[in-house]
């Protein structure tokens, strides 16, 4: 098997970033956990970041494309806003994990809202970096 891990913009700060809601963690910390639990589990973890809205829309076409069998999203931000990205989404038929790091619930009611949650197979939100290993696990599952 093969999934993609597609992080979305300023997630690439992680480490310095607002460290008490993103945690201290640095990005290429976080993938190279999610690589070294999917060695474990036979599966084979890409990684990939943009800041741009377009490079996500582009990386998720690529996914289709390779038909990968799993995504694994964050869009940070434009989860709140970004039709593109459900739109991109809506292509695929693989199983798609939204992750979040904070719970967005628990935050400013303007991230109450995603956009893709109704379009993804399920969403993990406030488990930190956790939320991403568990979404690999959970893929694992529904991929059979
Ligand atoms: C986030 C939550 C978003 O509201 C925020 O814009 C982010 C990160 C999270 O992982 O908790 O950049 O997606």
């Amino acid at each position: 098997y093969s999934i993609v891990v597609i992080h979305g913009p300023n997630l690439n700060m992680l480490g310095q970033r607002e460290p008490e809601t993103y945690g201290v963690e640095t990005l290429d910390t976080i993938n190279q956990a999610l690589k070294a639990l999917g060695c474990q589990l036979g599966i084979e973890v890409t990684d990939f970041q943009s800041n741009s809205e377009g490079a996500i829309v582009t990386a998720i076409h690529q996914a289709f494309e390779q038909k990968i069998d799993g995504v694994i999203i964050n869009p940070a931000a434009y989860t709140h806003t970004s039709v593109a990205i459900k739109d991109a989404l809506l292509l695929l038929h693989c199983p798609v994990i939204e992750v979040h790091l904070s719970n967005i619930y628990k935050r400013e009611a303007f991230r109450h809202q995603s956009m893709v949650s109704d379009v993804v197979t399920a969403q993990i939100t406030g488990l930190g970096s956790l939320g991403y290993r568990l979404a690999l696990g959970a893929l694992k599952e529904l991929m059979g």
